[in-house]
């Protein structure tokens, strides 16, 4: 498959077989992480694999407090959520929340994990929300969504358990200086992969020269 069609399909999965993902697999998607760019090349991703059932409904329970919220406030319309185009909020919601309400039936976690003494964010003198953290995390995660789409695997990446944080790190022995980032759920998908997500034009996120001028009509 043509990398850009990896990417046009690779949804946000709410839907799993129980069916294990095999070590040989799961290795193969792992290993992708490693490819991903980070600040000075300091390698600062952790990944705790998780298939405990246990600690999986501990996770689940914890992460259905911000999620009960979180959906109660979206279908009262005090959250934003979906894109200029998306028409299918109700549903996205419910696919959601079945999620939530099943997502320790998922075969895998990856609990992901950085360690900050090794990110150098160049943005934390400037009086607002830092975000260069998250650019030495991230991309190894989005390699582990696409090598997962290639290998027909289904992926969800959640950030709501980082709430739970300090619970999150006690369960699973994470040392001081090691901030929890997100947790990819990964397991077969019960639904066929989409064709293409919904996503709004290149021309509502592209500029000519300077901010707000179109480059693509
Ligand atoms: C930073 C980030 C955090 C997210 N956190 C959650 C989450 O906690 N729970 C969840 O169900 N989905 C989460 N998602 C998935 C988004 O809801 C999803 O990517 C978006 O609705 C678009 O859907 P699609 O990926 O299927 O096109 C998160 C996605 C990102 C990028």
């Amino acid at each position: 498959m043509e990398l850009i069609e990896l990417m046009q399909s690779q949804w946000t999965c709410r839907y799993y077989k129980t069916d294990p993902v095999s070590d040989d697999v799961l290795e193969r998607v792992l290993d992708a992480a490693r490819w991903a760019p980070q600040g000075g090349n300091r390698q600062p991703v952790r990944f705790v694999v998780v298939r405990d059932a246990e600690k999986k409904r501990q996770m689940k329970e914890w992460y259905l407090n911000p999620w009960n919220a979180y959906v109660a406030a979206a279908r009262q319309g005090g959250i934003h959520i979906g894109s200029e185009t998306e028409v299918k909020i109700p549903k996205m919601l419910s696919d959601a929340d079945y999620f939530a309400n099943h997502m320790d039936e998922v075969p895998v976690w990856l609990v992901v994990c950085a360690e900050l003494a090794e990110i150098h964010p160049t943005d934390l003198d400037l009086g607002r929300p830092p975000v260069v953290y998250g650019a030495s995390i991230y991309p190894a995660v989005q390699n582990v969504l696409l090598k997962a789409r290639d290998e027909g695997l289904g992926t969800a990446l959640t950030t709501l358990l980082c709430h739970y944080e300090p619970q999150v790190k006690a369960m699973l022995n994470i040392p001081d200086g090691i901030a929890t980032c997100a947790v990819v759920t990964v397991g077969w998908p019960t639904k066929a992969f989409p064709k293409r997500l919904n996503r709004n034009p290149l021309s509502t996120m592209t500029f000519n020269e300077s901010y707000g001028t179109p480059l693509y009509s």
